[in-house]
């Protein structure tokens, strides 16, 4: 049997929180006055958002969850996509989850769901989703070993995870090096808490698109 996956301690860096997972040190949280920079005018020039949304397989009426959902950028967007399922928009931050709240009455968008979860749990119903995705957001979760078992439970067998990171291998991608991820470092986490590497789509022009699999 191999050793149990677990957290060790580093002198914080400036954008890190000094917890290391499998090698890499825990980012901080991106806090609810990002707001603005989340919904940026040149987000889709700069990451062509709309290329990430057509090439997730989703049935119209899929349940999914966007963990780590910040403005609801993408829950709101893919909303559209789900004309009988829904997006389960979830984030720590309540403040978040009030934008959210706001968002989806200006909106009219009545299939986005705002719902707050825990630094350690996703808080919903077992087996209750057909997929999960999470943008630019895995990197800063606190307690990814336990946030991935509880995903892990919420997801249905074969259920899916559409994990976009800004590309650690490219030093030309402008972001600070704690908000990106190699693909390596993401394999290991997501294999070690049992899901099935898929693919990684090379069509986004900053960030990885993988997929990984509930078995
Ligand atoms: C950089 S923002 C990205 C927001 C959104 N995905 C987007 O791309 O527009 C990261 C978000 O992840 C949330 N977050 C951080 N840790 C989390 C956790 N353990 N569970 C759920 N959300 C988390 C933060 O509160 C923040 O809203």
């Amino acid at each position: 049997m191999g050793t149990k996956p677990s957290y060790e301690v580093c002198p914080p860096s400036p954008d890190g929180i000094g917890k290391v997972y499998q090698g890499r040190e825990i980012a901080q949280v991106m806090g609810h006055p990002g707001i603005g920079w989340l919904e940026r005018s040149d987000r889709e020039k700069e990451e062509a958002p709309s290329k990430a949304i057509a090439l997730l397989e989703l049935a119209p009426d899929a349940v999914l969850a966007d963990i780590g959902a910040g403005s609801g950028y993408y829950s709101f967007r893919i909303a559209r996509k789900l004309p009988r399922g829904k997006v389960v928009a979830v984030d720590i931050q309540p403040e978040m989850i009030d934008f959210l709240t706001k968002e989806s009455v200006k909106l009219g968008i009545k299939n986005v769901q705002p719902h707050l979860s825990t630094l350690e749990d996703v808080k919903l119903p077992d087996g209750s989703l057909d997929a999960a995705l999470m943008v630019d957001a895995y990197h800063e979760f606190d307690h990814p070993i336990e946030m991935l078992a509880s995903l892990r439970r919420a997801l249905r067998s074969k259920g899916r995870i559409y994990l976009l990171e800004y590309r650690a291998e490219d030093p030309h991608v402008p972001i600070k090096p704690h908000h990106k991820m190699t693909e390596a470092q993401a394999r290991k986490e997501f294999e070690a808490a049992g899901f099935r590497f898929v693919v990684n789509k090379p069509d986004l022009p900053w960030q990885h698109l993988m997929i990984f699999e509930r078995p």
